[in-house]
């Protein structure tokens, strides 16, 4: 038997990457293949295979492949055989475009497709190239079928949702992605209850607009997030939910009742909002004002007091005043969050917001540098308030430390804990002594 081929992913941009690079990995593994097929490796120096899962959410994130592309290439003239593949958003938005830039590249396919990676792997094998980025209507998932027996870590993403229909202005996720569509509820708790057997403990149901998710389920009626969360509490063995990430305008009563209600949903949101100021957000197209955002949020925390809010932010947007950005930092200081993600506004070509005048690239980098230290001080502010404090931890590895585990508390803090091997996969109770850099140090309590 000829040598199992070696395949390397590596993964840029968003969770739902992360779970479509483990698809990807197991469509074309041994498992799936047979002899044609691949094994995972941590390098692309020996890799037969090369896929990069690009982003291309922001022009950086896009050029990056490039330059990865660029110094890939020269692996080609010591492995004749080796392939290179494109896969993700980069590759729904520029296409053939990617060839004509780098013709090193053997395969292009954009993320509706990736079932169809096994006949495409064939084909560039047969020395010609591939390229798919269809939106075909039918469910990549139901393909992509995962190996029962495999042993996993205690965390896992499940993709539950794809697609936007919300069009915010500056947003390419629309394109690249395509229109929402819900996965039906049997196949997610299928899902999840083998993701359970494999020793999973808490899973994160992942959608470009999560709480948008209308799935079908058994009797064909629609079910809405709250209402597969509520099925998902009943899954034995699984220990903990969340979702990411969510539009403020699919909050909806039952989904807020269940952070208050539903013991395995986790007391974290993530809940972008991109700006503070009305004028701003209106030409965003985000079809929420300030004050309905802030409302919502009284509202959350009415349901779960101690939830920890976490958010998008972006500056620098066409035509962003000091008072739009002071505006901003206002709704910030109101808020007050927990954890954040930030960003210089960056054009994105075909959307509506890049045919605005831009505004200075250096005004941008000092609101984004005020922002950020806001962000970082509540951030630590909330953290601090950790110390002295009982909390769940779920150990997921091993520390840098002798005999430290590391997990992430309910509110998704990193801990670092001394504590048996053993533990890993199990939730520990235990005591926050300390508040460090970006995480927390505890002590495990022992009855
Ligand atoms: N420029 C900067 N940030 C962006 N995001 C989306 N599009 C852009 C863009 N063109 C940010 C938003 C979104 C997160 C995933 O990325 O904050 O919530
Ligand atoms: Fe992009 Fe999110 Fe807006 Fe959809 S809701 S267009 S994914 S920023």
């Amino acid at each position: 038997m000829a040598d199992t081929k070696k395949l390397f992913i590596k993964t840029y941009g968003c969770q739902m990457n992360v779970y479509d690079s483990e698809r990807m990995a197991e469509a074309l593994g041994v498992e799936a293949m047979g002899e044609a097929g691949y094994e995972q490796v941590s390098s692309p120096d020996k890799a037969d295979m090369i896929l990069l899962n690009t982003c291309h959410i922001r022009e950086k994130a896009a050029e990056k492949v490039y330059s990865e592309l660029g110094r890939l290439k020269g692996l080609k003239a010591k492995n004749p055989d080796l392939k290179i593949g494109v896969t993700g958003c980069v590759a729904q938005a520029e296409g053939e475009e990617i060839v004509r830039r780098q013709p090193a590249v053997d395969l292009v396919v954009g993320p509706q497709s990736y079932h169809r990676l096994p006949a495409m792997e064939a084909k560039v094998r047969s020395g010609d190239r591939a390229l798919d980025t269809d939106f075909p209507q039918e469910d990549k998932f139901d393909h992509l079928k995962s190996r029962p027996k495999a042993k996993r870590g205690p965390t896992a993403f499940l993709t539950v949702q794809e697609g936007c229909d919300k069009f915010c202005a500056f947003c390419v996720v629309p394109y690249t992605r395509g229109a929402e569509v819900s996965r039906p509820v049997d196949r997610i708790i299928g899902e999840a209850r083998d993701l359970v057997e494999r020793g999973v403990r808490e899973i994160t149901l992942l959608g470009q607009n999560v709480n948008a998710y209308h799935g079908l389920d058994d009797a064909g009626d629609e079910a809405s997030l709250a209402d597969l969360i509520w099925k998902l509490n009943a899954v034995d063995g699984l220990e903990r939910i969340r979702f990411t990430t969510s539009h403020p305008n699919d909050m909806d009563d039952a989904l807020i009742e269940a952070h208050g209600t539903c013991e395995k949903l986790m007391p974290y949101l993530h809940l972008p909002v991109q700006a503070g100021s009305d004028r701003i957000l209106k030409t965003m197209n985000r079809k929420h004002t300030a004050e309905d955002y802030i409302r919502l949020i009284e509202r959350i925390r009415a349901a779960r007091p101690d939830i920890l809010i976490s958010g998008d932010f972006i500056v620098g947007f066409p035509e962003e005043s000091d008072q739009d950005f002071a505006d901003t930092m206002a709704l910030i200081e109101e808020v007050k969050y927990g954890q954040a993600f930030s960003f210089k506004y960056s054009t994105r070509p075909g959307t509506p917001a890049a045919e605005k005048p831009q505004i200075d690239p250096d005004v941008a980098s000092d609101r984004l540098y005020r922002l950020q230290a806001l962000l970082t001080q509540q951030q630590r502010d909330i953290q601090d308030a950790m110390v002295g404090h009982e909390v769940g931890v779920l150990f997921e590895k091993t520390g840098r430390l002798e005999g430290q585990l590391i997990g992430k508390s309910d509110h998704l803090h990193a801990v670092h804990v001394l504590a048996p091997s053993d533990m890993i996969g199990e939730i520990g109770r235990v005591k926050i002594v300390a508040s460090e850099a970006n995480s927390l140090k505890g002590e495990l309590i022992c009855d």
